[in-house]
């Protein structure tokens, strides 16, 4: 499928969350980044001496998500007349001729109670697939996506419109900017950690299929149910270990089987194969690692872990990639092979990590 090739100069867009603001001139600098312009909260327009560097350095796991820019105009949208159809066109000049597989456009501040730029972005891609209608895909399919094959991510806002080709692989998500939404004020959630497991399942997508339900899940630090409600939601059965109660509501939960104790100690029943292990347990990342590691040998062949790295009292991003890059080694020795890490939308302070067991 042809593309647009991305000239090695082009500035990039990338997405680093507000958490990490103090740390940015030093990720910026690990990027060796020339120049950079912040746009909405959490977006940068930078120029890398070395684009690799955006997923090859350590540093690489704080970007959310990332393209080249392509096409850019920067302007006021709102009051530019005409906006829709002049972006449209500019649009269908310079990427109908790279086929992409669909064409996806988002705002650069999400968080924004302002509807303008969401309903500006939905009036701007219906009216570019006017001009070079994009057939692979129906628009609610981004997740049926191919990782691997060109995507047009547009994103706009306050500050005009900017625009790339990138597989979703590369770009690190589905979706512009890549998050899903996921909302955390259903009556039904039982806590935010819901949204992380909801994402990470998800994002898990550009890596792998996850376990088809009603396979099993073992999940460790599991109170008070946040993350238990989703996998039980989406048809697994799941095996919950935490020293502290589940939620009462979960009490008589069909597929659910509590168990009140240490996950250091806990020991499956005889033969129990897990298709995957869910790991959000606080405390030092060494110790829900080693808990982890005893119990990937009760997972199946091509079993799945994913394991939320928690960096509490880590004070810079150097320590952060380098406990990542201890903890990726020790699992590697463990048997698992890192899938991905990234920091996902609903994470806090704290990492991802998917890992795959190798036999
Ligand atoms: C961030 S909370 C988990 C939130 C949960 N995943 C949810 O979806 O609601 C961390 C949990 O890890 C549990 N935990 C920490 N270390 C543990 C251990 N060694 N064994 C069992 N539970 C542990 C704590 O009791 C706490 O409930």
């Amino acid at each position: 499928m042809p593309h647009t090739a991305v000239p090695p100069s082009s500035p990039w867009l990338i997405r680093i969350s507000e958490i990490f603001g103090d740390a940015l001139p030093e990720l910026l600098g690990q990027f060796a980044a020339s120049s950079s312009t912040q746009l909405g909260h959490e977006y940068y327009l930078i120029r890398p001496t070395d684009p690799l560097a955006l997923r090859q350095t350590a540093a690489a796991m704080f970007i959310r998500w990332q393209i080249p820019v392509q096409h850019s105009w920067p302007c006021n949208p709102r009051a530019m007349l005409g906006f829709v159809e002049k972006a449209a066109q500019a649009l269908a000049r310079k990427f109908a001729a790279s086929q992409p597989q669909m064409l996806l456009v988002g705002v650069l501040d999400p968080s924004s109670a302002d509807t303008y730029y969401r309903k500006l972005a939905s009036n701007l891609r219906g009216r570019a697939l006017q001009l070079f209608p994009v057939p692979t895909l129906a628009p609610t399919e981004v997740e049926a996506q191919d990782p691997d094959a060109a995507t047009l991510f547009c994103l706009l806002g306050n500050e005009g419109l900017f625009c790339g080709v990138q597989t979703p692989r590369l770009a690190n998500g589905f979706y512009p900017g890549g998050t899903r939404f996921i909302s955390q004020n259903a009556p039904a959630t039982i806590s935010r950690a819901g949204a992380k497991v909801a994402e990470a399942l998800h994002y898990l997508r550009l890596h792998r299929q996850p376990p088809p339900p009603p396979d099993h899940w073992l999940e460790l630090g599991a109170s008070p149910g946040g993350m238990t409600s989703e996998l039980l939601a989406r048809g697994y059965r799941v095996t919950a270990v935490d020293r502290a109660p589940l939620h009462p509501r979960l009490a008589a939960a069909p597929g659910l089987t509590y168990v009140c104790g240490d996950a250091s100690t806990f020991r499956p029943p005889d033969g129990t194969r897990y298709a995957a292990i869910l790991s959000d347990m606080n405390g030092p990342a060494g110790d829900s690692l080693a808990a982890v590691l005893r119990l990937a040998k009760n997972l199946l062949p091509g079993g799945l872990v994913i394991f939320t790295l928690k960096t509490a009292g880590v004070s810079s991003s150097e320590e952060v990639q380098r406990l990542c890059a201890e903890v990726t080694a020790w699992a590697a020795g463990g048997g698992l092979r890192l899938l991905a890490q990234t920091h996902l939308t609903y994470n806090r302070h704290e990492f991802t990590l998917f890992f795959e067991a190798f036999a």
